[in-house]
C-alpha cells in the first residue's frame, strides 16, 4: 500500500489554491529554471562568494512569469551558510507576500549532500547496492536528507532506479545494480530515508522530497552511450525496468523524473501510456512528473518528433509532464508564453494544466513549503558529518567492499609486511567519489578537505605493527584531457621500492564522469593500468588490485596477474578505515556484486539469463561464463549450511510457505552474511529467465554458532510477464536455490 499521506486534506487545500490562480500563475507553476539564471557572476564567469542574487532576474522569473521551481548547484558545491542565504533569498518573495505560492528548490544529492561543502559523502548507489543491506540504505537516505535539508533544500533528485545492465553506460555507478528485486527493496528504503514515513503528517523538517528517476528504461541504452535509444520488450519492461519504480511509488515517492532517451522509439517525455496510464492512473502516483534537463526542447532539437518548441510543449504536457525543467534563461520565458497560448487555443486542455498544477501544489503542501518559517521553526541546526552520519557512511563502505579473488592467501596482509601502494586513485579522492561530487563531473579536486589521507593513515597503522607503507603513482591520468598517460609509470629508480615490498596494492580506477561527458568507448580497464599490474607481476611480486570503478570494466590481463582483487566501487570519503580493516583481516568481507561482471567485450550477459544462453559453442551447458556472477563475493570465513527446509511441497494462493536455511561459519568472531534466494520457473508459455532473485536477508552470525534465515514464500513472488507485459501467475515446479542448497516447491495457485 502506498504510504498513507492525508491526501484528502491536502487535496482540499490544493483545490482551494487552484481556484484562486490566474492562467499565468498556473503556467508558471509548471516551469522550473536553473539557479544560474538568477545569480550574478564575475566578468570571467566565475561565481563570487558570498553569492549575489540578481534581484531583477529573480523578480522577473517569480513575479512576472510566476515560475514555481528552481534547481541546481551553481556549478560548484557551496558552504551550507551560502545555501541557506540563497534559499532564504528565493523564499523571500513568498514570505513578503509578493507571490502567493512558494518556490520549490531541487538539487542532486545522490551519494550524500554532495553539493554542500563538508557534508557526509557515502558510496555511490552501486556500492550501496553491494551491501545488500536494507537498513543501511535507509540510513543513507536519512543522513542525506538531514544534511541536504539543513542547507534549506527540500527536494532531492534521487534515487536513481534505473537498472545497471549495460556495462558501458556512464551512469552505471548511479544505479542499484542489475536486479529489479535488489533495486526495488533498496530503492524503497532510500525513499523512506529521504521522506520519512509520510503517514498522515507532512514531510519532517529534516526530510526531503524523493525523486525516483529516470522513468523508465533510460539505462537500457543499446549503444552504451548516454541518452541513446533503448529497446526493451514488453516482458522485460514489466519484469525488470518498471519494478523498482512501482516499489518506490508504494514507498510514497512524491516526485518522478522522466527518461531523457527514447524507449522503443518513443521519447520518454511523450510516453503518455507509461506516465499517465501506468504511473498515475494504474499505480496511483499522486505526486508530479518533472522533465529532465531541457527535455521538452529536445523533443524538437534532438528526437525531432516535434515541429517546434510549441509543439513539443503540447506533446509533453498532454502526455503527463507536470513540471518542465526548461531550465535556461530566456528559454523559460518562451516556454511560459507558448504554454499560455496553447491553453488559450485548446492545444493543452485547461483540465490537464489544472491536474499538473494541482499535483505540484499537493507536493508543496506535503513538503510544508506554505508554512512560512516562523522564528521558532527555522532550519534544524545540525553538524555536518556527525558521528552517527560518519559511522553510517563507514558501515556502508565496509559492507560494500567485495572480495573477488584471493589466492596464495595474500589477504589478509601480515601486519608487519612491507606494502607498496600504487595508482593515482590511492592518493586522489576524486576517484573515490566519482561524478556529482562538488561539481557535476566530480573532476575538481580543490573542494576536498585536507584531513583525509589513505596513505598517511595506512603508514601510521603499519608503523604500529612494525610494518611499512610506500607509495608510487605508477599509472596515472592526464589532468587536462582525462586520458590515461601511456605506460605503467614505473622508472628504474622505482625498482628498489618494488623489490623491498612484500605486497604491491594497486588501485585501478577510471576518470570521473557521468552522462554524455562520461561516455566511454573502451570497455576495458585502461592499458596503462594493466601494464602496471603486469610489470609488478613480472617482477615476481604478490599483487592486490583494488577496483575503484563505477561500471564493470573488463579486466584483461589483470585477472590472472592479480593474486587478489577487491571491488571498492566508488566508496566516497570514508573509505580508509573500513578498507584497512578488511585487508588486514580485522574485519571480514560481506559485500556481494550487485551486477554480473563481464568476461568478454562481445558478451554482456546477466545472471537472470535465459536457458538458451547456457548452450556453449561445443554444445555443452557452460555457455554462460561471466567473470563473476551477480551476488558473488568471497570472505575469509568459510560458510556451511547446517540445514535447509521448506514447510510444504505445494504452494497455493492463500498459503505462505516457509523456506528455512541454517548457516554457520568457521571464524573466531561474528561474521555478516547475505543470503539470497533465487527461484527458477519452467514449463511455462514464455522462455523463462534461468533464475531470478526472490528475496534476500543479511545478518550477523555469532562465532561457533549458527543462524536461522526464514523466508516467507507466496505465489505472487512467482508471477512472470507474458509476451505483452502482463503479469501472469506461474504454476508447476519451482526450483529454489539458497546458498548451496536446492529445494523444490510445486505451485498450485
Ligand atoms: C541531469 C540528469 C538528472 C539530474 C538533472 C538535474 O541531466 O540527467 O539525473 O537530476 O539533470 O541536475
Amino acid at each position: 500500500m502506498p504510504a498513507q499521506m492525508n491526501w484528502t486534506e491536502i487535496d482540499v487545500q490544493a483545490e482551494a489554491i487552484l481556484k484562486t490562480m490566474s492562467l499565468k500563475q498556473k503556467v508558471g507553476q509548471t516551469c522550473q529554471i536553473t539557479v544560474e539564471g538568477i545569480l550574478r557572476f564575475n566578468p570571467d564567469g566565475t561565481l563570487p562568494l558570498p553569492l549575489q542574487v540578481n534581484g531583477e532576474e529573480l523578480s522577473e522569473a517569480v513575479q512576472t512569469y510566476k515560475v514555481g521551481s528552481i534547481l541546481n548547484a551553481p556549478g560548484r558545491a557551496l558552504p551550507r551558510t551560502e545555501w541557506l542565504k540563497l534559499i532564504q533569498a528565493i523564499h523571500a518573495p513568498y514570505v513578503k507576500k509578493e507571490i502567493d505560492i512558494p518556490i520549490l528548490y531541487g538539487v542532486d544529492a545522490i551519494h550524500g549532500a554532495n553539493y554542500v561543502l563538508g557534508a557526509t559523502l557515502f558510496p555511490q548507489e552501486i556500492g550501496l547496492a553491494a551491501t545488500f543491506n536494507v537498513d543501511l540504505a535507509r540510513q543513507f537516505g536519512e543522513v542525506t536528507a538531514v544534511e541536504t535539508r539543513s542547507s534549506g533544500v527540500p527536494w532531492n533528485f534521487s534515487p536513481v532506479l534505473d537498472l545497471g545492465r549495460q556495462p558501458l553506460w556512464s551512469r552505471f555507478f548511479e544505479t542499484l545494480g542489475e536486479d529489479p528485486k535488489l533495486a526495488s527493496v533498496l530503492g524503497a528504503s532510500i525513499v523512506k530515508g529521504y521522506q520519512g514515513d509520510l503517514n498522515q503528517s507532512k514531510l519532517g523538517p529534516d526530510r526531503v522530497l524523493a525523486c525516483m528517476k529516470h522513468f523508465v528504461g533510460y539505462s537500457a541504452s543499446a549503444s552504451g552511450r548516454d541518452r541513446t535509444p533503448a529497446i526493451v520488450s514488453p516482458r522485460d519492461l514489466t519484469e525488470l525496468y518498471l519494478v523498482p519504480f512501482k516499489s518506490a511509488v508504494e514507498a510514497g515517492a512524491l516526485t518522478v523524473m522522466i527518461n531523457s532517451a527514447s524507449l522503443n522509439g518513443m521519447p520518454g517525455h511523450i510516453n503518455s501510456h507509461l506516465i499517465t496510464d501506468v504511473l498515475k492512473n494504474k499505480w496511483g502516483f499522486k505526486g508530479f512528473a518533472v522533465t529532465d534537463w531541457e527535455d521538452i526542447l529536445f523533443l524538437d532539437r534532438v528526437h525531432q518528433v516535434a515541429a517546434s518548441h510549441k509543439d513539443a510543449i503540447a506533446m509533453a504536457i498532454n502526455a503527463g509532464i507536470d513540471l518542465s525543467m526548461v531550465p535556461l534563461n530566456p528559454q523559460y520565458k518562451e516556454y511560459c508564453r507558448l504554454l499560455e497560448e496553447l491553453v488559450l487555443e485548446g492545444g493543452v486542455p485547461m483540465a490537464r494544466l489544472d491536474d499538473a498544477v494541482k499535483r505540484i501544489l499537493r507536493v508543496k503542501l506535503a513538503a510544508g513549503l506554505f508554512d512560512v518559517p516562523s522564528k521558532k521553526n527555522k532550519t534544524v541546526p545540525i553538524t555536518l558529518q556527525s558521528e552517527s552520519a560518519v559511522l553510517a557512511a563507514k558501515q556502508a563502505v565496509s559492507e560494500s567492499l567485495t572480495l573477488l579473488k584471493n589466492e596464495h592467501s595474500v589477504l589478509p596482509l601480515k601486519p608487519n609486511s612491507s606494502i607498496l601502494v600504487l595508482g593515482q586513485a590511492a592518493a586522489d579522492r576524486r576517484f573515490w567519489n566519482g561524478a556529482w561530487t562538488h561539481t557535476w563531473q566530480g573532476r575538481d579536486s580543490s573542494y576536498f578537505s585536507t584531513d583525509i589521507s589513505l596513505l598517511k593513515e595506512w603508514q601510521q597503522r603499519a608503523q604500529t605493527q612494525q610494518g611499512k607503507v610506500d607509495y608510487l603513482v605508477g599509472s596515472s591520468w592526464s589532468e587536462s584531457t582525462g586520458i590515461p598517460n601511456e605506460g605503467a609509470g614505473l622508472t628504474p629508480q622505482n625498482q628498489k621500492s618494488i623489490e623491498s615490498a612484500d605486497v604491491c596494492v594497486v588501485f585501478v580506477s577510471e576518470w570521473p564522469g557521468t552522462e554524455k561527458p562520461g561516455d566511454e568507448e573502451n570497455p576495458f580497464v585502461t592499458q596503462n593500468q594493466m601494464d602496471l599490474v603486469h610489470e609488478l607481476k613480472a617482477a615476481g611480486k604478490r599483487v592486490v588490485v583494488v577496483l575503484m570503478l563505477g561500471r564493470p570494466k573488463l579486466l584483461g590481463s589483470i585477472l590472472d596477474d592479480a593474486d587478489a582483487i577487491v571491488h571498492a566501487y566508488l566508496p566516497g570519503e570514508h573509505f580508509t578505515q573500513p578498507f584497512l580493516d578488511k585487508i588486514y583481516g580485522s574485519a571480514d568481507f560481506s559485500g556481494r556484486l550487485p551486477f554480473t561482471y563481464p568476461r568478454y567485450p562481445g558478451r554482456w550477459e546477466h545472471y537472470d539469463h535465459a536457458n538458451s544462453e547456457t548452450i556453449a559453442k561445443d554444445n555443452s551447458g557452460n555457455g554462460y561464463n561471466p567473470l563473476f556472477d551477480f551476488g558473488f563475493g568471497l570472505s575469509y570465513a568459510t560458510w556451511s549450511v547446517d540445514a535447509s527446509s521448506i514447510s510444504a511441497d505445494t504452494l497455493r494462493s492463500a498459503d505462505t510457505v516457509w523456506l528455512e536455511v541454517r548457516l554457520r561459519h568457521n571464524a573466531d568472531r561474528p561474521c555478516q552474511v547475505t543470503v539470497p534466494v533465487f527461484g527458477s520457473r519452467r514449463n511455462l508459455p514464455i522462455a523463462q529467465r534461468g533464475k531470478y532473485l526472490i528475496d534476500f536477508q543479511k545478518k550477523w552470525v555469532p562465532q561457533g554458532n549458527s543462524a536461522l534465515f526464514r523466508f516467507p514464500l507466496s505465489v505472487s513472488q512467482f508471477e512472470f510477464s507474458d509476451y505483452n507485459g502482463n503479469w501472469t501467475q506461474a504454476r508447476g515446479p519451482i526450483r529454489l536455490d539458497v546458498f548451496n542448497s536446492t529445494l523444490n516447491v510445486y505451485l498450485e495457485p
